[in-house]
């Protein structure tokens, strides 16, 4: 059967899906339907932390699928109550809202913002170049035109201003305005990291202004900049926190952990979602939190991380068109004085996967347990593409 005849005759374009058939996945590899390994250090565009199919994932899904799979959100279960203490127990006194995707989850935090806003105060600014979804309130949010412009107009109450840029954002505050919605590292906007000053001061302003300090951890979440959670690297701590991608592993799921002063005013009826927290999500979520602590995940991103900049760096010295190396964690950019997709394909030709991203921007995101061997593996295939130009 020719799969990628039944791709193009089934499936909506709205991919450009490029390689081999995969049929398997163990840690960092990937395997195709002719036996081909691949070193995948982009695995699931940031969700497969614990590489693919990591063995204590695996039973966790195989006993829960036996006990209890999907329970609606008007009944009781252990799973996702233990969850949400889980998440509190690891960032800050909160109640938590489980949904299925990043995106979900901005939309959730949008209007428990509104709702906050109570009918007065509903402006919402977002960041020039950030990413926050596809879903109508996500993309309204998204600081990127290139997302938005077949899909105008666009729903009103955003307004977004320059990342890194206090004064901007203070001049774009009003009377209208109920938050921030921020990425500490703009992912899909090309591995652009903000700056501790800046994050403090947009953080202190809010607390003073009553405005809602609301951190897309999305893509940063789970142990990928080297601490739990990405705000953990900051002297702030967010009202509202998105989680989502790493968060299950691989299943889908998000989380928005809401403090007290904004959970407080939302009521049963106000907000809902069918799957979000699933018995089966919610325990191989917890099992995530186990197996970050008992492999100790975040000291090797940690380390890793510090690595694969320092070998980053090195690499940078040797091809001049390479503009800049960025991140934190394994979360890392490499700025190209050209497009980055070639790159990308040479690499994937190579079996290696990695991404390309914001036009000249490579990205490096491994699974959190990656070793030194396989991080020096990718890059050796890179060296090898980058030397071919
Ligand atoms: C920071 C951030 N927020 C939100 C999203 C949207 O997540 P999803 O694709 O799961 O809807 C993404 C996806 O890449 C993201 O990186």
């Amino acid at each position: 059967m020719d799969i990628k005849k039944l791709y193009q005759k089934y499936t909506l374009n709205t991919y450009t899906r490029v390689g081999p058939i995969f049929v398997k996945g163990k840690g960092s590899w990937l395997i195709d339907d002719a036996g081909q390994r691949y070193l995948d250090l982009f695995p699931g565009w940031g969700v497969s932390i614990l590489g693919h199919c990591h063995p204590g994932i695996v039973k966790v899904i195989k006993g829960q699928a036996g006990r209890l799979i999907h329970l609606p959100n008007n009944l009781y279960q252990v799973e996702q109550a233990m969850l949400a203490k889980e998440i509190v127990n690891n960032s800050y006194p909160a109640k938590v809202f489980f949904a299925n995707s990043g995106a979900e989850g901005v939309e959730t935090a949008i209007k428990f913002s509104r709702l906050y806003g109570r009918g007065c105060r509903y402006e919402i600014i977002t960041m020039k170049n950030s990413f926050h979804g596809r879903t109508f309130g996500a993309l309204s949010a998204t600081g990127q035109n290139k997302y938005k412009i077949s899909f105008k107009p666009i729903l009103p109450g955003f307004k977004q201003v320059n990342f890194n840029d206090f004064a901007d954002f203070k001049r774009k505050v009003s009377s209208k305005t109920v938050g921030v919605i921020l990425e500490l590292i703009q992912g899909e906007g090309g591995v652009d990291t903000s700056g501790k000053e800046y994050v403090k001061k947009v953080s202190d302003y809010c607390r003073r202004n009553d405005l809602l300090f609301i951190i897309d951890e999305v893509q940063t979440g789970m142990g990928r900049t080297g601490k739990l959670f990405c705000y953990q690297n900051y002297a702030v701590a967010p009202d509202i926190m998105i989680l989502s991608k790493g968060l299950g592993a691989g299943l889908p799921i998000s989380a928005v952990v809401v403090k007290e002063k904004i959970a407080d005013i939302i009521k049963p009826g106000m907000h809902a979602s069918t799957f979000g927290g699933s018995p089966l999500v919610a325990r191989v979520s917890r099992e995530v939190f186990k197996i970050i602590k008992k492999e100790k995940i975040v000291n090797n991103v940690e380390r890793r991380g510090r690595y694969l900049m320092e070998r980053l760096c090195e690499l940078k010295k040797e091809f001049s068109f390479i503009k800049d190396i960025r991140g934190m964690g394994l979360m890392a950019g490499i700025e190209l004085k050209f497009d980055a997709y070639p790159i990308f394909y040479e690499c994937l030709k190579k079996k290696l996967i990695i991404n390309s991203t914001h036009k000249n921007v490579l990205r490096i995101m491994p699974a959190l347990n990656v070793t030194n061997k396989e991080l020096d593996r990718g890059l050796e295939i890179l060296k090898e593409v980058l030397t071919q130009l």
